[in-house]
């Protein structure tokens, strides 16, 4: 699902470049689950970024699903990502103007989407339900908790059926329950249809009940053990 080589990724800013990922390796299989840890500013969310073709490395290849990502156009990086990606955001980004529900279906309206648009709208009712959102469709963001406006979040990075789903502190402002619920959901897609988790977080316990942890450190990734 992921064939990351040798990614380099440097911001250059004035008088300074700042090297932030430096001939990092990562594979993952289809259906694997795992978990990025590492101290703030390592350089986790800059790696999300260009896994989801959000960004470009400055050098190295990446491949998702078979499919090279660095030589895409904007379009097609968008389409790629409408199609293939879950996203959560470490900021949620949810539209002000559109109630819970609308926010949920936001996918729906980029890119070509052969689905009926009752049947997405019925998956997006169940995936709120199941974030515990059902009696909140109809809140506008601003009438919602932060916890509230993250699960939200997550149901929409699962709205579109994504074979992988990549997640920057999924759980950040959520209590234990909250942070319980998100993780059942993700880990119940992975067993039952298949979709392959990257999860960044500092959450311990969510990044146990991954199948394996990475640690960032010094611009790469070293594989931690797990006790299971
Ligand atoms: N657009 C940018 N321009 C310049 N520097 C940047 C840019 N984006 C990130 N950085 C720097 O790159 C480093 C890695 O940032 P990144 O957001 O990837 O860290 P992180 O591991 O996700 O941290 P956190 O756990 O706090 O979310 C930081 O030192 C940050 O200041
Ligand atoms: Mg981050």
């Amino acid at each position: 699902m992921i064939e990351a080589h040798q990614l380099c990724k440097s911001y250059e800013t004035p008088g300074e470049t700042i090297r932030v990922l430096q001939d990092l390796d990562l594979t993952l299989a289809d259906g694997e689950t795992a978990s990025i840890v590492g101290p703030s500013g390592s350089g986790k969310s800059t790696l999300l970024n260009l896994l989801g073709a959000l960004d470009r490395p400055t050098s190295g290849s990446i491949a998702i699903g078979g499919q090279d990502i660095s030589t895409l156009t904007t379009e097609q990086a968008a389409a790629f990502r409408n199609h293939q990606l879950g996203f959560v955001f470490q900021q949620h980004h949810l539209l002000p103007q559109l109630t819970v529900l609308e926010n949920v279906l936001v996918p729906r309206l980029a890119g070509d989407w052969q689905e009926s648009a009752a049947s997405t709208e019925s998956r997006a009712r169940d995936l709120l339900q199941q974030v515990g959102l059902g009696e909140r469709l109809d809140h506008l963001p601003w009438q919602l908790s932060g916890g509230e406006k993250l699960r939200t979040a997550v149901a929409r990075a699962l709205v579109n059926q994504p074979k992988l789903i990549l997640a920057d502190e999924p759980t950040g402002s959520l209590d234990p329950a909250s942070t319980d619920t998100v993780a059942d959901l993700l880990l119940q897609l992975n067993r039952e249809q298949g979709v392959t988790l990257l999860v960044v977080t500092h959450n311990a316990a969510l990044a146990s009940r991954m199948s394996k942890t990475f640690e960032l450190r010094n611009g790469r990734l070293s594989p931690r053990i797990t006790a299971h």
